[in-house]
């Protein structure tokens, strides 16, 4: 494989620094900047550049600036950046429980900074070298597997962020070719995002971020780069829209 630079935003996601490893250990990866609401308080590698951001159009703005120079040599991009809960939000049941605040804190995290980052980085991403983003999607965000309803804002959050790739290659396959874009599903993994949900979930399909990155790169390496946006999960399985 040619050598590259990797891009990884929302990157204290478990899954995120599980991947990050991953790149430092590559001898064909020449660096890595790692881009998170807050900085480590250690950096652990030379080869990671860590790159503070509030996700404001204004920071996603200058950041991009800043990468111009590697233009056309970053050719990983993982998008990380997704809530399910917090201190205040807990997935919906049942329609009584739908807040405005709630579906617009989900659907600025889930869907708009991952589109500000798409709007942005086209410039930084054209080039003559295979490139993918993976933008970390759910299953749950596909309209026809919808069997459970539920999860209102998680669930449509992620079906619009689908929306938004799908949209978003058309306009990549005309002015960044060699650019595919993953709707990426990691299947349940235990991370702080999974961990109030984990009871249900058998032991042998709750993963390890270790094994999602794994997997993940697998995939980004032999994706077919067809102009096409994928919707894949964990196992290189196409996920119907
Ligand atoms: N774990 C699962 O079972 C599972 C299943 C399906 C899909 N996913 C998806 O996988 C992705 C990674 O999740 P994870 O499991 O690794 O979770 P995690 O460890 O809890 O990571 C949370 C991620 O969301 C970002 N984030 C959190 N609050 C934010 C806010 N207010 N504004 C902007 N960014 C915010 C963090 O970015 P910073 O680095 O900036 O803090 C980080 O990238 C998410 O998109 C999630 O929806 C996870």
């Amino acid at each position: 494989m040619p050598s590259f630079y990797a891009l990884v935003i929302g990157a204290s996601s478990a899954i995120a620094q599980a991947a990050i490893k991953q790149f430092e250990a590559d001898q064909d990866c020449l660096g890595v900047f790692a881009v998170s609401r807050s900085l480590p308080s250690v950096a652990e590698s030379s080869k990671t550049q860590w790159l503070e951001s509030d996700y404001s159009e204004t920071s996603i703005q200058q950041i991009c600036k800043n990468l111009s120079p590697y233009s056309g040599k970053i050719s990983k991009v993982l998008i990380c950046n997704g809530i399910l809960h917090d201190e205040s939000i807990m997935p919906e049941r049942k329609l009584e429980e739908i807040r405005a605040s709630q579906l617009e804190a989900v659907f600025h995290t889930n869907t708009i900074i991952p589109m500000l980052w798409l709007s942005q980085l086209l410039p930084i991403l054209h080039s003559n070298q295979a490139t993918q983003v993976a933008l970390f999607s759910a299953r749950i965000g596909s309209i026809s597997d919808n069997k459970t309803g539920g999860w209102y804002s998680y669930r449509a959050s992620k079906a619009a962020l689908n929306m938004l790739i799908q949209t978003s290659s058309v306009e990549y396959a005309r002015r960044a070719k060699n650019v595919k874009l993953i709707a990426f599903h990691p299947g349940t993994t235990d991370t702080p995002l999974s961990k109030p949900f984990q009871r249900s979930v058998p032991k042998d399909k709750l993963f390890t971020a270790d094994f999602v990155a794994t997997q993940l790169l697998s995939i980004m390496n032999n994706v077919p780069m067809d102009n096409k946006a994928a919707y894949l999960d964990w196992n290189n399985q196409a996920i119907e829209w």
